[in-house]
């Protein structure tokens, strides 16, 4: 019903559906969350109003659902290698009714765009019973999980209308990645120089969204090919193993093809059975630290037939086995990757749903906003 009420408000100007005008955005809205958590021009984070001791956390307790649940994973990566930070993370609709212990004063963070997911609320209200610490990476600031919170951090990515997220979830994973930053910094693990280089990598993503947005036609000849599928995988590691996942949810969510996204070095414990000539395997394989392993998973595809989809970085080497596509993004900083190979995750979807002519903003059975169990 909120989506109804602020559709009435925004409009989708000169896009077809509203999701492609919030993909549209995000150069936009990420600069703005960024400039909210950041001193852009002396490349610091500046946190407002947290009111917690970040350097004394014993751990630090991530929940929400769907695609914010994935933007709280991709946070785990970043708060444990850079502020050695221990992180408890679950859905939401397991954390309220798990009993878990939680350290005494400890800091627990909701994660929610509409602010009003029954099952995340009721998580908060488990930790407010627990006496913890409550913060809310909220995009609707006015919303029940903003006003139950001890510390609203809000995401600017304004009104999202189309049921599958975008917008709100670059947004999310940028905050995140403003409070890891200030997590390893409390923490001595982040000094200056590191400091500045991490808030560069922030600062340079609009720029470098950009231009995956101006390759967009590429990734709708793509999108073609893959609609035909019946079933897709999304592999990943570390930092972007939570986009694997993202990836399969976003094109189930809109498209109705069946996916799943692993961790690319589990995929030889089961799943690999399932590679044939039909499967599409979109591959996120950013240079850096893992990159080596994840082509090496790649070629294991490759040998049984799978139609492999590689997105890896301009500096990435030439794939050693045959692939479908092999999609290059401007080299970025492997920090902040996850929210740059969003991008091609969600125009992939995006463009495979319009092909098969779904309703791709009010996708069947699913709601903007889930407020009930
Ligand atoms: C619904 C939406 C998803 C969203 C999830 C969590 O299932 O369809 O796109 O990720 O709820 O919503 P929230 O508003 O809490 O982020």
């Amino acid at each position: 019903q909120k989506g109804v009420a602020s559709a009435l408000l925004v409009d989708k100007g000169n896009y077809r559906h509203f999701m492609a005008k919030e993909i549209h955005e995000q150069p936009e809205v990420i600069a703005h969350t960024i400039a909210h958590y950041a001193d852009l021009a002396e490349r610091r984070v500046d946190i407002p109003n947290l009111a917690v001791d970040l350097a004394s956390l014993e751990r630090v307790t991530l929940c929400g659902c769907g695609t914010a649940f994935y933007a709280g994973l991709v946070a785990k990566y970043w708060f444990e290698q850079y502020a050695r930070l221990p992180v408890e993370i679950d859905v939401a609709s397991e954390f309220r009714y798990r009993e878990a212990p939680l350290p005494e004063n400890g800091l627990a963070i909701f994660i929610s765009q509409s602010g009003e997911t029954a099952d995340t609320l009721a998580g908060l209200r488990y930790c407010r019973e627990q006496r913890q610490h409550i913060a809310s990476i909220v995009n609707v600031q006015h919303s029940s999980i903003a006003r139950e919170s001890d510390v609203v951090l809000p995401t600017l990515a304004g009104p999202e209308i189309g049921v599958a997220s975008t917008k709100a979830f670059t947004c999310q994973l940028a905050v995140l990645a403003c409070l890891a930053i200030a997590a390893g910094k409390a923490r001595g693990h982040i000094d200056d120089a590191l400091e500045h280089e991490l808030v560069g990598a922030l600062v340079e993503l609009p720029r470098l969204i950009s231009r995956v947005l101006r390759e967009e036609q590429g990734f709708a000849d793509i999108a073609h090919q893959l609609s035909h599928a019946q079933d897709m995988l999304y592999l990943g590691r570390g930092v972007n193993y939570p986009l694997a996942l993202e990836g399969a949810l976003k094109l189930k969510e809109i498209s109705y093809i069946h996916a799943e996204g692993f961790a690319a070095g589990e995929l030889k414990h089961g799943a690999i059975a399932l590679i044939d000539e039909n499967v599409p395997v979109v591959v996120i394989a950013p240079p850096g630290r893992t990159h080596e392993k994840t082509m090496s998973n790649m070629q294991e595809v490759a040998a049984r037939g799978g139609k492999i989809v590689l997105l890896t970085g301009e500096s990435g080497g030439a794939p050693d086995c045959e692939v479908m596509a092999d999609c290059r993004l401007p080299d970025v900083h492997e920090f902040v990757s996850p929210i740059l190979y969003a991008l091609p995750v969600q125009l992939l979807a995006y463009h495979t749903a319009v092909w098969r002519g779904t309703d791709v903003d009010q996708p069947r059975n699913l709601a903007k906003s889930v407020t009930v169990e």
